[in-house]
């Protein structure tokens, strides 16, 4: 057999790398600042062709559907889902040992945050396009339909329209009807999916409202409702009640009391990578299924047992005791992010060359004296002094809270920790130096040589405070649920949502999860296409994590 071409695969993306983080950081405050201002919506929905519902109902037997969500990250979590989603039939056990037989759907849905960590279209190629393309060579294709996410909100949604919003080019070689970024779809047995864009958790904007009105007229007494929104404000609400953004109207309420003038039965959500269902007396869903691809969050922090809007969790994946387990491998974080310790290493050194500025020989023969001389430098220098409050403000910035007693403590806290041991590192390579290398001290030689030695110890000793830090809050504390796991880079604990319509009008949604997603692969062909297989023996298969089944009988829930 011809051999076959292997794809570039990509690693999870390293957060904690100096320049991931600083373009994120710009990414966000252009598209905060100027995302906020000049909605790209507006352009888009006037020059775009007019849409229309899209129209499934007359599928006949069982109707399948697909919902993934936080989906073009490292290769083998993002290719592992796109494998199980085409396979033609998917047999799958619950935890009883259930098994049960399931069919790809013939609508796949992207929820949001399509790809890691900018959206530009080689990014979307590479992260998403490629291991979705490979998965269905040789197989049936689903009509594909995607509403973005943040990540995809950064470059203002361009690639985005670009790779969704083009009926004629397709996605991964499956068909794209959408033009705009929200669409509706008519399923069978009276059940309708909404899909909206809230742009960086903004409200809807107008064209948005009137194309939603118009279908929404279309809907009578007994329509079920599913709405996929970008974000589960339920749970982030819920962690951040202060947040500004949160204390506006309710976009849920504005959706079924103005927009849709219906109740909606389930809500689905990506955004935070995991699964979790809550559920109110009236039975109404509320899902957050985030497990297409990117690192895994947390499930056992913030905590979201009961949600201040009444609903009670249901089912969580994976468990809170393996999440809890989880966060202790932030103690391995300068391994895991090599890169974050050019950080350090450069704050270190530098600090440690402003402190040393002011010490003489005789001042570092002891720590207490070498500590106050540095202190006292720190007062009375300028540029030390704001060297200083500019570090200490930094943590205090990045100090993940709403409260702001707590985020000052923390912050201070946490700065005081690199700044102790920046001193320490220093002081220890002067010694080093003077005493055991015995260079004359504040020579050109000496001081490149302690410069150095802090440099490399000051990046590791950094990057083991800041997994210590990350471990004490989200282990202990309930905060930097975000920072603490996007440092783990998980590829593990994968999900999506499969989704059933049965002819009489039940609605079954089965949570799919990969507990261990396969590290290795080979290339093959497949009815006369390239595509990739696992070859990996520690992987493990697909199984039912959850099941909820809402009946057709089930109307007039209250949101
Ligand atoms: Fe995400």
């Amino acid at each position: 057999m011809k051999k076959q071409h292997m794809p570039r695969r990509r690693p999870m993306v390293g957060w904690f790398d100096p320049r991931v983080l600083a373009h994120s950081a710009y990414l966000v405050a252009i598209s905060n600042v100027f995302g906020r201002h000049s909605d790209t919506r507006l352009i888009e929905a006037l020059a775009s062709q007019p849409q229309n519902e899209f129209d499934y109902s007359h599928a006949t037997g069982d109707f399948w559907l697909d919902y993934v969500a936080d989906i073009g990250d490292g290769w083998n979590p993002t290719y592992a889902i796109a494998d199980a989603i085409a396979q033609p039939e998917l047999e799958v056990a619950d935890d009883d040992g259930v098994r049960v037989r399931t069919e790809p759907g013939r609508v796949l849905i992207f929820g949001g945050d399509e790809v890691y960590p900018y959206p530009t279209r080689a990014e979307y190629d590479m992260r998403t396009e490629t291991p979705y393309r490979l998965a269905f060579a040789g197989r049936a294709r689903p009509d594909l339909f995607a509403i973005p996410g943040n990540h995809d909100w950064y470059d203002s949604l361009i690639a985005f329209s670009r790779t969704f919003c083009r009926p004629e080019r397709g996605f991964a070689t499956c068909r794209t009807r959408q033009t705009r970024s929200y669409f509706a779809l008519k399923l069978p047995a009276n059940w309708w999916l909404f899909a909206f864009d809230l742009q960086l958790g903004q409200e809807l904007d107008e064209p948005q409202v009137q194309y939603f009105k118009k279908v929404g007229a279309l809907l009578d007494d007994q329509t079920k409702i599913i709405a996929c929104v970008p974000e589960p404000r339920w749970i982030l609400e819920d962690a951040y009640p202060r947040h500004e953004s949160y204390e506006e109207e309710s976009t849920r309420q504005f959706l079924e009391l103005q927009v849709l003038k219906r109740k909606v039965s389930v809500y689905l959500t990506g955004d935070l990578h995991y699964y979790k269902r809550h559920e109110n007396a009236e039975g109404v869903q509320k899902i957050t299924s985030g497990g297409g691809g990117a690192f895994l969050h947390p499930t056992h922090a913030p905590k979201t047992h009961v949600l201040r809007d009444g609903f009670v969790q249901k089912a969580v994946y994976p468990d809170e005791k393996t999440s809890r387990g989880l966060s202790w491998r932030n103690l391995r974080f300068p391994f895991r992010n090599p890169k974050f310790m050019w950080l350090p290493a450069f704050l270190y050194a530098m600090s440690a060359w402003l402190a040393s500025a002011s010490l003489q020989a005789a001042d570092i023969v002891d720590l207490p004296t070498a500590l106050s001389r540095s202190i006292n430098a720190s007062i009375r220098d300028p540029l030390n002094g704001m060297w200083l409050v500019g570090i200490i403000a930094s943590f205090i910035f990045f100090t993940d809270t709403h409260v702001r007693w707590w985020r000052i403590l923390g912050g201070v806290g946490h700065a005081f920790a690199h700044l102790a041991a920046a001193f320490l590192v220093g002081w220890l390579s002067l010694l080093a130096t003077v005493n055991l290398l015995h260079m004359s001290f504040g020579s050109v030689a000496q001081l490149l040589t302690s410069g150095l030695i802090t440099f490399v110890s000051g990046g590791l000793a950094g990057g083991f405070i800041m997994g210590l830090y990350l471990l004490v809050s989200v282990r202990f504390l309930g905060r930097h649920s975000n920072e603490a796991f996007s440092a783990l880079r998980v590829q593990d604990f994968k999900q999506w949502l499969r989704l059933r319509v049965a002819p009489n009008g039940t609605l079954t949604i089965y949570s799919i999860a990969i507990d261990t997603v396969p590290r290795r692969w080979r290339a093959t062909a497949r009815n006369g296409e390239t595509t990739m297989e696992a070859a990996d023996p520690r992987a493990t298969r697909p199984r039912i994590v959850d099941k909820v089944t809402i009946g057709p009988a089930v109307s007039g829930i209250s949101g």
